[in-house]
């Protein structure tokens, strides 16, 4: 079984020919509403393909979307049973403009996902507890992923963080941490130097390894992912397709690989198979 303490969306998505300039008004193709955050989307790519899961998350209690969100979640085959709604809020929301030109513009509004704290995580210990990997994403407080990644520890469960949207954090954090799964950005974020290649990506593993972090996976879009375990370093190559709408690409990725994780498999295969689902996803 996958934990995953994570965020929810209600995602507003317009996909259009290209994005409007500043003050330009334009007439758009189509728009979606739709359960969405980096949380909701990795736990839904696990549970699609199979995955036992368990999903600790919030929504507003103000908001309309709340039955779209749910019953998306239900579509997908994750249990809602322990999501709360916080009366007093609105969901976290994500306003996307995806162009057919491959550029997208995205704004993210906290919502309910700021009430994620760690007592509330602390009320499912036991659910937690049979899982086979704990995950946490950044669109959560910094103080429960941090909770929760040392409650990972404490109960001898592998522990994976995403760290997106990248934000600064203590390197004493990612000593709970034992796999990270930046893509190349958040990467550089974190380590201060850019990554384009693999003798970058494998300074930037350095890194996270010199931070305590046992494995690390960099996603690199079409290049595919970097990985290392401490002692083995392998660019696992992704599967050449068109890409339509690289949006949520890196959450099917870590859907992918914690279901290949769950089932047993080694960083690297885990990476193979998330390289594959992002690659449909896209
Ligand atoms: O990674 C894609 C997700 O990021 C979207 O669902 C949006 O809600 C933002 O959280």
């Amino acid at each position: 079984m996958i934990a995953a303490i994570g965020s929810i969306n209600v995602d507003y998505i317009i996909h259009n020919k290209r994005l409007p300039v500043p003050g330009e008004t334009l007439y758009g193709k189509s728009v979606m509403i739709m359960a969405g955050g980096k949380g909701a989307n990795q736990i839904a790519a696990a549970s699609r393909l199979g995955a036992d899961t368990l999903f600790l998350s919030k929504i507003g209690g103000l908001d309309q979307y709340n039955s779209t969100v749910l019953k998306d979640f239900e579509w997908a085959g994750v249990s809602v049973d322990y999501i709360e709604t916080v009366p007093d809020s609105y969901s976290g929301a994500g306003f996307a403009m995806i162009g057919e030109d491959s550029q997208n513009s995205i704004i993210i509004i906290e919502g309910a996902n700021a009430e994620m704290t760690p007592e509330y995580v602390e009320k499912y210990k036991d659910q937690i507890k049979n899982a086979s990997i704990v995950m946490c994403e950044f669109m959560i407080p910094q103080e429960t992923a941090e909770y929760t990644m040392k409650l990972g520890k404490e109960l001898g469960i592998p522990t994976l963080c995403n760290p997106a949207p990248f934000r600064k954090t203590d390197d004493s954090f990612y000593r709970y941490v034992d796999i990270v799964t930046p893509n190349e950005i958040e990467a550089a974020e974190a380590c201060g130097f850019t990554i384009d290649g693999r003798k970058s990506a494998s300074e930037a593993c350095d890194y996270f390894h010199g931070l305590g972090v046992k494995s690390v996976v960099i996603t690199m879009g079409s290049r595919g992912a970097f990985c290392s375990d401490g002692s083995r370093q392998e660019m696992i190559e992704s599967y050449k397709v068109k890409a339509i709408d690289t949006s949520g690409a890196g959450d099917s990725f870590n859907g992918g690989f914690v279901y290949a994780f769950d089932k047993g498999y080694d960083i690297f295969t885990c990476a193979r198979f998330g390289n594959a689902v992002a690659s449909k996803s896209v």
